[in-house]
């Protein structure tokens, strides 16, 4: 496994993060928390959970895009970034895959960035919709149409929400957002964008669907173009860990120090990830793993532990409900064995 520790700012905050995940001094051994693993606990976990996984062969591939069909199925990288910028890697994280819906997190916290959270949640709403991430019934049978941020449907008008005078200059805020948060200039897939502008149609028809409840607020093809766009962009998984890791760091980017996203925006986002992260899934992952997370149909999960950090898994063989099965069990083995499930007394130190 590689350990790095790119670079460390000694605010308070950060040591006190430091500890949560055993970073070395300039933090005092008593001011270390009770409950902190350790830097080498951290390793020995995710090289067991590595281990434990890695023949797994649960799971298929997304078909219904043609280039994910055609992805190396035993791809599989494991990536940790904690708020102090130390970075644990193991496997394949140098990959570069399509962010797919992990996307929807970070154009929702655009769109929050722009109009605020209020008129992002009147104008999206943010309940679970209890069908599959691209249903159609969901859009009709909804309320508010549009579901929540993290579906297809309340995705493509979150995307439309983006302002700019033209396609191009929403789709370069959207991807120079991405690439703050990730602390590296991320780029699009072409041969994924092709693919998937080739194959869908049905969005285009949730985005027809949403002009009719007037729940999409530009140009309907327009919006699913650049929705195409920021689904095939592509990261490794270390860069989906530090896009992780800045969330966990209230906003701020651990590498580069930077705010990408507003600090005040950060819990809703995280609530939005916490009931809808993994669709159809979510209730049973706040059961077992209680961490906010996303999914997308590119094999990549990113599960976030605030104040402490990110944990990206990289496996495209998918479940039913498109989230990918190893990256799944990762985090769940993981996040048990080291107390990140936020809902558990052992977390807050209440053992
Ligand atoms: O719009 C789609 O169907 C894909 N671009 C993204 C779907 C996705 O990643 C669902 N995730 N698990």
């Amino acid at each position: 496994m590689s350990i790095t520790r790119v670079r460390g700012r000694a605010t308070l905050a950060t040591l006190i993060i430091a500890a949560a995940f055993g970073a070395q001094p300039p933090l005092a051994q008593t001011s270390r928390s009770p409950v902190a693993p350790r830097r080498q606990q951290v390793e020995a976990v995710v090289r067991e959970a590595y281990d434990l996984f890695k023949s797994d062969t649960g799971g298929k591939n997304a078909d219904y895009l043609p280039y994910l069909a055609q992805v190396n199925p035993k791809l599989f990288g494991v990536a940790i970034v904690t708020t102090d910028n130390q970075v644990f890697t193991l496997g394949d994280v140098d990959y570069s895959f399509s962010i797919q819906s992990i996307s929807k997190v970070f154009t929702l916290a655009l769109a929050m960035e722009e109009l605020g959270p209020k008129k992002v949640f009147e104008r999206i709403g943010s309940e679970p919709t209890g069908r599959a991430f691209n249903s159609v019934p969901a859009v009709v049978d909804m309320p508010s149409h549009t579901g929540n941020p993290l579906v297809n449907a309340g995705a493509i008008a979150t995307t439309s929400l983006i302002s700019g005078t033209d396609a191009n200059e929403k789709w370069n805020k959207i991807l120079n957002f991405y690439s703050a948060a990730a602390g590296e200039k991320l780029s699009l897939i072409g041969d994924v964008y092709k693919s998937e502008a080739a194959t869908n149609a049905g969005n285009k028809a949730l985005a027809m669907l949403l002009a009719k409840y007037d729940r999409i607020y530009n140009d309907p093809f327009e919006s699913v173009d650049i929705y195409t766009k920021q689904c095939s962009v592509g990261v490794n998984a270390t860069q989906l860990a530090r896009m992780g890791a800045t969330l966990a760091n209230n906003g701020i980017n651990p590498a580069t120090a930077k705010q990408v996203i507003k600090r005040e925006d950060i819990p809703y986002i995280l609530a939005t990830m916490t009931m809808a992260g993994l669709y159809d899934s979510s209730g049973y992952w706040a059961w077992h793993v209680g961490l906010p997370a996303k999914s997308g149909v590119g094999g990549g999960i990113v599960a976030i532990v605030p104040g402490k950090g990110a944990i990206a898994v990289f496996a495209p063989p998918l479940d039913e409900a498109g989230n990918s099965v190893k990256a799944q069990k990762v985090i769940e083995y993981v996040a048990n064995k080291l107390d990140f499930n936020l809902y558990s007394p052992a977390s807050v130190g209440l053992k």
